[in-house]
């Protein structure tokens, strides 16, 4: 059964937006990050700061790889960083999968960011300034990454319903 794959950066709105779709297509939702923390029964954060971001982009990888071979189909949300690791960008493109770039534009990541990068280790201490430095940076060097998706939808200015549409047009 297919695969519906939500990629893009922090705070574009995957799982907001998965979240809708999921309702939308009565296809179950499943968070990448929120499958690893069941898993390995730690969060993100601590996984992070106890064992190193090598480390959770390993498990990223496998449970990314355990996600696509359930039998069923999914909506699966993407971390922002699981397309650059492994060859999790390849399996953007697989045949029983449909993935979509959710494409938002440094202001608005900026923006949506700032309130809420507690539990986000690779930005929770920056301040805003630095942060949109980092940004800028990170999805220049991500984007390619991000581009192999077989679709593409921007998600600035437009609300949650509108990008929920936008996707249901490709799909259709
Ligand atoms: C990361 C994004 C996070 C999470 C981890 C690393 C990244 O997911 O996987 O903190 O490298 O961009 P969200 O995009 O859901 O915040």
């Amino acid at each position: 059964m297919k695969k519906i794959i939500l990629l893009g950066y922090m705070g574009c709105g995957k799982s907001t937006i998965a979240k809708e779709l999921s309702k939308k297509l009565e296809i179950p939702f499943i968070d990448l990050d929120e499958f690893i923390e069941e898993k390995v029964k730690m969060t993100i954060k601590t996984i992070f700061a106890e064992k190193g971001e090598i480390h959770f982009r390993r498990l990223e990888h496998e449970c990314f790889v355990e996600l696509l071979n359930l039998p069923e189909a999914v909506i699966i949300g993407l971390g922002g960083g699981t397309p650059c690791y492994a060859n999790n960008h390849e399996l953007l493109k697989r045949e029983d999968v449909e993935s979509i770039y959710l494409k938002a534009s440094i202001d608005t990541l900026v923006v949506r960011l700032s309130l809420n990068k507690s539990n986000r280790p690779l930005i929770a201490n920056k301040n805003d300034v630095e942060m949109k430095e980092f940004i800028a940076t990170h999805l220049f060097e991500r984007s390619y990454y991000y581009n192999q998706a077989q679709h593409s939808v921007v998600v600035d200015q437009r609300t949650i319903a509108q990008t929920v549409e936008d996707i249901l047009a490709i799909l259709a």
